[in-house]
């Protein structure tokens, strides 16, 4: 069967624009249902945990700043075949590279300030939609 939620985070590029809502909206109309959504402000701490995976890299230090400075809003969606349809829905990570009608070619700045998040595979989705959320959270 296939995994039917994904994990997203609207960046802090995107909401200082004011761009949440028209991102939610475009989320909503193209068939996710949302599960969980709340505006957070990850702490330096946080980024780092949840990006641990990237610590190695060359750009580690500037996403975890970036991530951290100011609110981002987090969400759970439910669709069939959630987490290739949300790829397929944000587009590529450098917005240069994004299709048109993708959420990065219309929303985000560069590679860094990429305006969306979208979990990259079904255990990810659930690691980071535990990060964020208690099932108490998930509706
Ligand atoms: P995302 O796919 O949400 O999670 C990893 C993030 O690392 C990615 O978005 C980008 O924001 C960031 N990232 C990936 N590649 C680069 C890069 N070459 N330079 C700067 N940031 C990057």
């Amino acid at each position: 069967m296939l995994y039917n939620r994904t994990f997203t985070m609207i960046k802090p590029d995107a909401v200082e624009k004011g761009y949440a809502g028209a991102i939610l909206s475009k989320i909503n109309a193209s068939g996710f249902r949302i599960v969980s959504m709340k505006m957070i402000q990850m702490s330096q701490r946080d980024a780092e945990l949840f990006y641990a995976v990237h610590k190695e890299r060359p750009f580690f230090n500037d996403l975890v700043s970036f991530m951290s400075r100011g609110p981002i809003v987090v969400a759970i969606l439910e669709k069939e075949n959630a987490v290739d349809d949300f790829r397929t829905l944000i587009g590529a990570t450098n917005p240069e590279e994004a299709a048109e009608g993708t959420l990065r070619k219309q929303f985000a700045t560069s590679v860094g300030e990429n305006a969306v998040h979208g979990s990259d595979s079904n255990e990810n989705a659930q690691i980071e939609a535990a990060f964020h959320f208690s099932s108490r959270e998930m509706f």
